[in-house]
């Protein structure tokens, strides 16, 4: 093109990267790659081809690692993890910060090999991806470096299996292994079959860092590998970033194993337009938030909601600009949309909108494997293509009037990573943000992102988070090694109750006491088998019933955190004052320790009071002109299993900080002693705990544990059961995908369960970015 054509047509000459460099790193490692175990690249096996998309073209031979392979890691990063974990948090500081060096060191190598091997535009990889990672590697070098006196009583988790996606191939890489490492973990990683050549050249980096051998070892192949990885049983944390369905297909067939689980999985983001909104920057916006490669982004924003009134207006505008939109090469700098990751994504894509029955627009693509940037507007909100995610450059769109009935559309979807929020009013802006149900909300922004902040989603999209002090939990557990906990023996006696006595408790449900559905009812044995009084079985209508009640009493999440420990306050003086017999009463039970146990009661629940309005959140150090609030959130219905070892102790200890932080519960007391529990009720009632915020349940764990585990409309499941009901509960927990929170058959020292690690359990962090500038 002459410099005459460039005036005329005042379009973009072609500036492209040059790719020598990386390709030449290809050939020097032979074209093929064998896993990267125990320091060294193994010989290569059986390979498979790694393609640039953009081209067809072969870049190099990547290993389908055997069983065998996966065996070699795992024990590799089994015998380095305690030297690691020994080596003390300021010793590991020293080899994230080598890390982080030699990642910006070879920035260029990596962002040009990642757009070679994932098809994303140069442009993204060098400004974002590989600026990310080494912010990561960085932040998490000062996690280490803070452990000791930040993290007390935490320790590593052991060896963590990781597997993650082809859209962002490196930065995943990044966010797995930094917060591991630095928590004195080590890893074995699997990357994407389509993209693994950014991880390999990790692998290298992690020799000349002069890394311990075993610290880091990577294992490529397909989902066979992925799941052989996340199934062995040498592995003692598993994360995973990917598509719900093989997220779902991991909890099942980690149930039961005991390890820590993080899921970061799907999304279909709303991007929620209002009339007050800046139009022009919230078309840019959207510019980033669903063609920002080439929209394989699990937060993409790809449900477009506009308010009516600018509807027409806005959507004139998306038009134009998706017009200007460049797809092609994406070793060009001047290109906005590089290429698919794949011929099959392209495929699966393309098949997607061919059955659309909406209004199609496109901008422009090249021939191969290309997608234009596609509109498709009037589906109804049911459509598949307003609830799947496509992850491609495909917006869906529709619009709303009212700001209730934009969180209601928005909300209306089986996930809930992201959502991003457009309006001048930060009055609107605001009160929506916390009423959309997602992991991370951007207001007037999208798609930002930092290692300060933690991302992670609820709902379908996941449990956990990554970045920021919440991300650490998944990769420390308690220092304190735990006991067996003694599987519950049948409760047993002679079933003649005393002269005189006849008390039949009921549940306890939406405030009220309720005769269980089934009608029958079991004797409760004290210490030496003397009757003691007869209690409700609870089966799965009454456990229903239980949450309908629970989901009624959403105002409680809504009360002030004042509030609420005023009513946690009221409750342990009420209790307080009906001391004695509850003492009495636990003594029948455990033969001891009435008194003693009553008092631990009221203190918790004095603790919890305290808590209920000092743990809220912060403000999180992001490179930015505004803010990123790390927003404490109720988790929604938790049902909790509560223990046999500490009848009133057990029971309070699950109870008070699930409802400090604004939950509502449904509790299936200890099956060993319940009719503390059943007690329990006259103190709720006299307490102002408004109905349904607690609803106490008696009956058999194991019969009740799968049907709270598959509820949709419970949101966490907790069990501190002397029952074997763990592995239950997270196997039958996948369909739903709701986090959990199970005793492995461990026990609890209940005079000291307090603190942090119930109230974190109790809350979701919601990180809300709110960029300013006057
Ligand atoms: P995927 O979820 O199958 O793959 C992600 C990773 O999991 C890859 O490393 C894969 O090898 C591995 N994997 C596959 N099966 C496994 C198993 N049973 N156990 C352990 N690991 C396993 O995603 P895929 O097939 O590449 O893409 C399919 C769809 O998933 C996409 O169209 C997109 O909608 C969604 N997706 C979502 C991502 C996200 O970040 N939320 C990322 C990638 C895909």
């Amino acid at each position: 093109m002459s410099i005459k054509d460039i005036f005329e047509t005042m379009d973009y000459g072609p500036a492209p990267e040059a790719a020598g460099d990386a390709l030449a790193w290809i050939v020097d490692q032979g074209s093929r790659f064998g896993a990267f175990i125990n320091g060294e690249f193994t010989t290569p096996g059986d390979t498979f081809e790694t393609i640039n998309p953009a081209t067809g073209e072969v870049l190099a031979q990547v290993t389908q690692a055997s069983p065998a392979d996966v065996d070699a890691a795992v024990a590799a990063a089994r015998k380095a993890q305690d030297g690691w974990e020994r080596l003390g948090g300021k010793g590991r500081a020293r080899h994230l910060y080598a890390l982080a060096r030699l990642v910006q060191k070879h920035a260029r190598l990596f962002a040009v090999l990642e757009s070679l091997d994932s098809g994303k535009p140069i442009r993204e990889a060098r400004d974002i991806d590989v600026p990310l990672v080494a912010r990561h590697f960085y932040y998490h070098a000062g996690m280490a470096q803070l452990m000791e006196a930040e993290l007390p009583g935490r320790a590593a988790m052991g060896v963590c299996g990781q597997v993650v996606p082809w859209n962002f191939p490196l930065l995943m890489l990044a966010w797995k292994i930094a917060p591991a490492l630095a928590m004195g973990n080590t890893v074995v990683l699997k990357p994407a079959e389509w993209t693994s050549l950014t991880a390999l050249l990790f692998a290298d980096i992690c020799r000349q860092a002069g890394l311990p051998k075993g610290v880091v070892n990577i294992v490529t192949g397909d989902g066979v590998v992925g799941a052989a990885l996340v199934a062995h049983d040498g592995v003692d944390k598993v994360a995973f970033t990917g598509s719900t369905e093989v997220g779902r297909k991991i909890r099942e067939a980690t149930a039961g194993q005991g390890k820590g689980l993080t899921l970061e999985l799907g999304g279909k983001s709303p991007f929620v337009v209002f009339e007050d909104a800046d139009l022009d920057s919230a078309v840019e916006g959207l510019v980033d938030a669903i063609w920002f490669n080439g929209g394989q982004v699990c937060c993409a924003g790809s449900r477009l909601l506009v308010q009516e009134g600018v509807a027409e207006r806005f959507h004139e505008k998306l038009k134009l600009r998706m017009q200007s939109l460049r797809v092609g090469n994406p070793l060009d700098k001047c290109i906005d949309v590089g290429a698919i990751v794949h011929p099959e994504q392209l495929a699966r894509i393309k098949g997607l909108v061919a059955g659309s029955g909406g209004v199609v627009t496109q901008g422009t693509a090249p021939e191969g494997c290309y997608y234009p940037p596609t509109l498709i507007e009037g589906l109804e909100p049911a459509d598949p293509l307003m609830q799947e995610e496509i992850f491609g450059p495909v917006l869906v769109s529709t619009t709303f009037r009212t700001p209730s009935e934009a969180v209601a559309l928005a909300n209306n979807t089986r996930y809930g990573l992201a959502a991003s929020v457009w309006s001048e009013n930060v009055n609107v802006a605001l009160d929506v943000a916390p009423k959309l149900v997602a992991g991370v909300v951007w207001v007037n922004g999208t798609n930002m992102f930092d290692a300060a902040a933690g991302f992670g989603g609820v709902r379908e999209s996941g449990f956990g988070r990554e970045g920021g002090w919440e991300g650490l939990q998944a990769y420390t557990k308690p220092a304190a090694k735990r006991k067996a906990l003694k599987v519950a023996a049948p409760v047993v006696g002679e079933p003649e109750l005393p002269e005189g006595l006849d008390r039949t408790a009921k549940l306890y449900i939406g405030g009220k006491q309720a005769r269980p559905d089934g009608g029958y009812v079991r004797h409760v044995f004290g210490k030496g088998g003397k009757a003691l009084g007869q209690v409700g079985i609870a089966n799965r209508k009454d456990l229903r019933n239980a949450v309908e009640a629970a989901r009624g009493a959403a105002g409680w999440s809504g009360a002030t955190a004042h509030n609420r420990a005023q009513v946690l306050y009221y409750i342990a003086e009420n209790l307080e004052a009906r001391a004695e017999e509850f003492a009495a009463r636990i003594d029948a039970v455990t033969g001891k320790g009435g008194k003693a146990e009553v008092e631990a009661a009221v203190s918790r629940l004095f603790s919890y009071g305290a808590w209920a309005d000092k743990f809220g959140g912060d403000l999180r150090q992001v490179p930015m002109r505004g803010m990123a609030l790390a927003v404490r959130e109720p988790v929604g219905v938790v049902g909790a299993f509560c223990p046999d070892e500490a009848p009133l102790l057990g029971l309070i200890s699950v109870l008070a900080p699930a409802i400090a932080m604004g939950n509502r519960v449904v509790l299936v007391a200890g099956e060993a002693g319940p009719l503390t529990a059943t007690d329990f009720y006259q103190v709720l009632d006299t307490s102002d705990v408004p109905g349904g915020v607690v609803n106490i349940l008696t009956g058999s764990h194991a019969e009740l544990a799968p049907t709270m585990a598959q509820h949709f409309d419970i949101d966490a499941v907790w069990s501190f059961s002397a029952s074997d009901i763990s592995a239950v509960i997270e196997r039958e927990s996948a369909a739903s995908l709701k986090r959990t929170w199970v005793n492995n058959g461990l026990v609890t020292d209940w005079d000291t369960a307090e603190g942090r690690a119930f109230l974190e359990q109790a809350t979701e962090v919601k990180t809300v970015w709110v960029p300013y500038g006057a």
